[in-house]
C-alpha cells in the first residue's frame, strides 16, 4: 500500500506563514514572563536538532523508552491484539514506531505531525519497512482537533504517544488533550503513552543541558525561526540556554536568557528585554506512578498495564477509553 496520501490541516495565511505561530509569538512576548509554546521548536531545523538530542548520551528518555518497547513488545502485543489502526501523535522521525508496528500487526498507520517535510520523509521510510501497510500521514498540530482519515474511522484504534511529549503540557492542557483524543479515537480505543518519571535532579538537568550544546542550539533555533519566518531581528547570539528543575511543578523548564539589555522587533512590533530576563521556551513535566495514573484517568483513559523496569526511569503505559460510569 505504502503512503496513501498526506492530509494537511494547518492554517497558513497568504504569505505561507503560519498565523498561529505569529499569534503565539506576539502574545508570548507581550507577557510579563515571556513565554513561547514549545511546539514551535519543530520546524525542519528544530526537528533535526531534536533528533540529534535523542542520540546524546545524557538524553536518556529516548533510550529508556526504546529499551522498554524492545523488551516488552510481545507483552504489549498481547494486550493490544491485532488489526488496530495506529494513530501516532507528534510522530517526528517515527524512530520507535517500527518496534510497535512490527509487534502488533496493525491495519493502518496514521502519523500526525506539525512538520510536513519531516512527516513525508519518515512516512516514506516506514512504507519501505512495512510494504503491505496503508499509511495515511496527517500534517497537523495534534493539540488542535484533528480529523482522522475516513479509511480508519470504523475500525479499532490504538493511539501511540511516545517520547513523554505529554510532559510539554501543564496538567490542565494535558487533560484537555487526553480528553480530545479520547473523543477522536472513540470508546474502546487504546492509548500507549510514554511518560517520563521524576528522578534525581542531576540526571534530569544533564538531559536538558548537555555539554555538547545540542540542546542549547535546539533552544536558540526557536529565535532563529522567529527571525526567519516572522521578519525578526532578535540578536540570537546574545541569548544563552538555561535548564532548571522546578520542584513545585515537577518539571524541567528551558529558558532563553538575554545576556544584555536589548530591543528587537518581530514582524514590525518592538520588544525590549532587560539583561538576565528570560523567554520561557519549554516545560517538560515528570510524573510519579500515581501522578501518571491520575493524569490519564482525568483525561478519560483507564490504565490497563505499565512497563517501567528501566534506568534512568521512564514509563510506558497502556490505557483504555472506557465508558464513563458514575461511581460509586
Ligand atoms: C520531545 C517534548 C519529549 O521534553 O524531553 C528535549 C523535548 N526538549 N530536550 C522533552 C526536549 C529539550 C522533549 N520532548
Amino acid at each position: 500500500m505504502g503512503v496513501v496520501r498526506q492530509l494537511r490541516q494547518v492554517d497558513a495565511d497568504d504569505s505561507g506563514i503560519d498565523a498561529a505561530f505569529r499569534a503565539d509569538v506576539h502574545s508570548g512576548l507581550a507577557q510579563a514572563q515571556k513565554a513561547i509554546p514549545a511546539r514551535w521548536f519543530y520546524d525542519t531545523m528544530g526537528s533535526a536538532l531534536f533528533e540529534d538530542i535523542t542520540a546524546l548520551p545524557e538524553y536518556y528518555p529516548t533510550r529508556s523508552e526504546t529499551d522498554l518497547l524492545t523488551r516488552h513488545a510481545a507483552a504489549i502485543a498481547d494486550h493490544v491484539g491485532k488489526g488496530r489502526a495506529v494513530v501516532e501523535l507528534g510522530s517526528g522521525s517515527s524512530a520507535k514506531t517500527p518496534l510497535l508496528l512490527g509487534a502488533i500487526a496493525p491495519s493502518a498507520y496514521v502519523p500526525v505531525d506539525i512538520s510536513g517535510e519531516f512527516l513525508r520523509d519518515s512516512a516514506a521510510g516506514l512504507a519501505e519497512k512495512f510494504p503491505g501497510l496503508p499509511i495515511y500521514p496527517v500534517e497537523a498540530d495534534f493539540t488542535q482537533r484533528v480529523t482522522l482519515p475516513r479509511e480508519i474511522a470504523a475500525g479499532p484504534k490504538l493511539g501511540f504517544f511516545p517520547g513523554s511529549t505529554i510532559g510539554n503540557m501543564v496538567a490542565r492542557t494535558a487533560v484537555d488533550l487526553l480528553r480530545d483524543w479520547r473523543d477522536s479515537l472513540g470508546e474502546g480505543a487504546l492509548l500507549l503513552i510514554g511518560i517520563d518519571r521524576i528522578k534525581d535532579v542531576d540526571t534530569l538537568i544533564a538531559a536538558y543541558d548537555d555539554p555538547a550544546g545540542v540542546t542549547a542550539a535546539f533552544n536558540r533555533n526557536l529565535l532563529d525561526r522567529i527571525n526567519r519566518e516572522l521578519a525578526g531581528d532578535i540578536p540570537v547570539d546574545d541569548f544563552s540556554h538555561r535548564a532548571i528543575w522546578n520542584d513545585v511543578h515537577g518539571r524541567i523548564e528551558m529558558h532563553l536568557v538575554a545576556g544584555r539589555a536589548m530591543e528587537f522587533s518581530v514582524d514590525g512590533r518592538r520588544y525590549a528585554m532587560a539583561a538576565g530576563e528570560t523567554i520561557h521556551s519549554e516545560n517538560s513535566h515528570k510524573y510519579g506512578p500515581r501522578d501518571a495514573g491520575l493524569l490519564l484517568r482525568a483525561g478519560g483513559w483507564t490504565p490497563l498495564a505499565a512497563w517501567d523496569d528501566v534506568d534512568p526511569a521512564f514509563a510506558l503505559i497502556l490505557a483504555e477509553a472506557t465508558a464513563f460510569r458514575s461511581a460509586p
